[in-house]
């Protein structure tokens, strides 16, 4: 019997705007499995015998996306290796697709294999979002794009490239929208509605 096609709701926003901090949220209220396709890039360029380590760390430092075969073949992975381990097929997947190429990639290899509710996008202002990177820094984030320069290519970024894709799936209604400028408790209040309904 063919298992059943697994359930993605896409999680996008603006660096900073609390996709990461509410999939923690969702994971513990509902089940779901949390995917985030930065984490995982961040896994795969630390991963010495990977062949797109150098590829990776260049592209995550200057905020551009990385070519959609790679992020495309580690989140299907992640979901099977997930599914395997038996725990369940509904995902949330963060920080994906990013741009017209991660898009295309998506239909392309998994569109089929996967059921796409909606797309939970996170607005909230530039000023904000980078106040939170750079605190996220600051507080010892770890990472090489929680500062001013990258900050300032991960928001070009996400305003042409990323933007026209959320724009293309609300043209579809498929966006659910919540403000992520108050604190991560309010906004949760918002995201459970969503799920619960
Ligand atoms: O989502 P997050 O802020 O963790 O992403 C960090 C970086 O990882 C992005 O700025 C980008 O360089 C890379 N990334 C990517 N493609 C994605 C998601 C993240 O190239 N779909
Ligand atoms: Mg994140």
């Amino acid at each position: 019997m063919a298992a059943e096609k697994p359930n993605v709701v896409f999680v996008l926003g603006a660096p900073g705007a609390g996709k990461g901090t509410q999939c923690s949220n969702i994971v513990e209220k509902f089940k779901y499995v949390h995917l985030s396709a930065g984490d995982l890039l961040r896994a795969e360029r630390n991963e010495p015998k990977s062949e797109f380590g150098d590829l990776i760390a260049t592209h995550i430092k200057e905020g551009k996306i990385v070519p959609v075969a790679i992020t495309c073949s580690l989140l299907e992975r992640a979901m099977n290796d997930s599914m395997k381990a038996g725990q369940g097929n509904n995902f949330v997947i963060d920080g994906f697709p990013r741009n017209q190429d991660n898009l295309d990639g998506w239909n392309c290899q998994m569109g089929d294999k996967t059921n796409l509710k909606f797309v939970l996008f996170f607005d909230c202002p530039e000023e904000i979002c980078i106040d939170r990177c750079i605190s996220r820094g600051a507080a010892g984030s770890g990472r090489t794009d929680d500062n001013k320069e990258s900050l300032k290519k991960r928001f070009e970024t996400y305003v042409t490239s990323t933007k026209p894709i959320i724009d293309h799936y609300a043209e579809k209604n498929l966006v659910k929208k919540v403000d992520g400028s108050r604190s991560a408790d309010a906004v949760f209040t918002d995201v459970q509605a969503l799920f619960s309904s």
